[in-house]
């Protein structure tokens, strides 16, 4: 056992939220949840599979714990017709994408597509280049409730900035509520004007290490992201099998901590038990999805063992009360871990203490809480004080 270390402040500052303004849709004022075909399918889908998938996750409890966006990734696109309008493939998708949006309607979810501002998709699908009008109000006569935007092959002489404009700008005028993400592997200050989620990261790879890297790189955009507009650190890779349910814990924790977009990348229609309960844990999910809309951040690390040990740490509701924290243990062994209640702007004192993960109260403690975490773990509090 290590010794209990001591912990070292890393930014009082990072809480005095500077909202940016943001893009005014009224969408997504709490994170987007939902399915996405691409971490796991990549450009196997068909519409077999996205049935299968609405059906899954109407009854096994996907929906109930708030998952609503079903999103076709790369790969559903064929040729454009003569008059410029997109198709689906013709062979994975004989009914088209209209038929597809209203059976996953009818479950209750909505239906998300992907297309990208180059003149290609990333998968050289037709991009939307030239044709983002057209684009943005097919979509809607189909009934797509949610775009993913990617950004490979841009046309010649074009600009990152514009492009995603012009699409903002289509998708307004399109005559339906669509949810707008952006996917330009890195934040710019503009996106929180442009799309209600944008990604701050290069793809999530199902491996602990890049895991942690995504949520890492992402933490510096923390002030940008509020009701309506969010930092993305990419989907989920839970339950893809690259990494033990430990990992995964900890994995869907710091998304929840973070308010990142709950956007599952797993087969849910064959789920183990343990991969189920972790997407679906209520308590858990709440943080995520707190009206306040507060980006969690770290607020201290340990001094020892290579800084491994990390406090991270999400206001919940508007009276400052009450804190989600992750206590986080990247090291290779298990270790205790401390949270002092100044370092998440409470008073020293008593303060009640509910384990998230285990949806049990611990009790009141004083000053601060101490746990053994286990390597690559995650303990999650709820702490409420004074
Ligand atoms: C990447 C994107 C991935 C996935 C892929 C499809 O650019 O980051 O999430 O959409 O394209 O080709």
């Amino acid at each position: 056992m290590r010794p209990i270390l001591v912990l070292l402040l890393c930014g009082a500052t990072l809480f005095v939220a500077t909202r940016a303004q943001a893009l005014t849709n009224g969408l997504a004022l709490t994170p987007p949840m939902g399915w996405n075909s691409w971490n796991r399918f990549h450009a196997h889908i068909d519409a077999a599979l996205i049935r299968s998938v609405a059906d899954a996750m109407a009854t096994n409890g996907m929906q109930a714990a708030g998952y609503t966006y079903v999103n076709l990734d790369d790969c559903w696109q064929s040729a454009r017709d003569t008059n410029g309008v997109i198709r689906a493939d013709p062979k994975r998708f004989p009914g088209g994408i209209q038929e597809l949006a209203d059976y996953v309607h009818a479950r209750g979810l909505k239906l998300g597509l992907y297309s990208c501002r180059g003149t290609q998709t990333c998968q050289r699908a037709p991009g939307s280049h030239g044709y983002e009008a057209l684009d943005a109000r097919t979509y809607a006569a189909w009934g797509v409730d949610y775009l993913k935007y990617d950004n490979c092959f841009p046309a010649p002489g074009s600009d990152l900035r514009t492009d995603y404009a012009t699409m903002r700008d289509a998708l307004e005028h399109c005559g339906r509520p669509i949810v707008y993400s952006i996917c330009a592997w890195k934040f710019e200050p503009w996106m929180p004007e442009c799309g209600n989620l944008w990604r701050t990261t290069r793809d999530i790879v199902d491996r602990f290490d890049n895991m942690i890297a995504k949520l890492d790189e992402n933490d510096a955009f923390a002030r940008y992201a509020g009701p309506g507009h969010w930092n993305d650190p990419d989907m989920l890779e839970v339950g893809n099998g690259g990494m033990p349910d430990t990992e995964y814990r900890a994995h869907f924790s710091m998304w929840c901590i973070v308010a990142a977009p709950l956007i599952a990348g797993n087969d849910v229609r064959a789920m183990s038990p343990a991969i189920h309960d972790i997407l679906t844990n209520p308590e858990v999910i709440a943080v995520d999805q707190d009206p306040a809309g507060v980006q969690g951040t770290r607020v201290a690390r340990t001094a020892g063992d290579g800084g491994k040990l990390d406090v991270w740490m999400k206001p919940l509701g508007f009276d400052a009360t009450t804190k989600a924290v992750a206590l986080f243990n990247r090291s290779v062994s298990s270790a205790p871990l401390t949270v002092a209640w100044t370092n998440i702007g409470l008073a020293a004192g008593p303060a009640t203490v509910r384990d998230l993960w285990a949806r049990a109260d611990l009790g009141v403690f004083t000053n601060g809480y101490v746990a053994t975490v286990p390597s690559h773990g995650v303990v999650l509090i709820k702490v409420t004080g004074r």
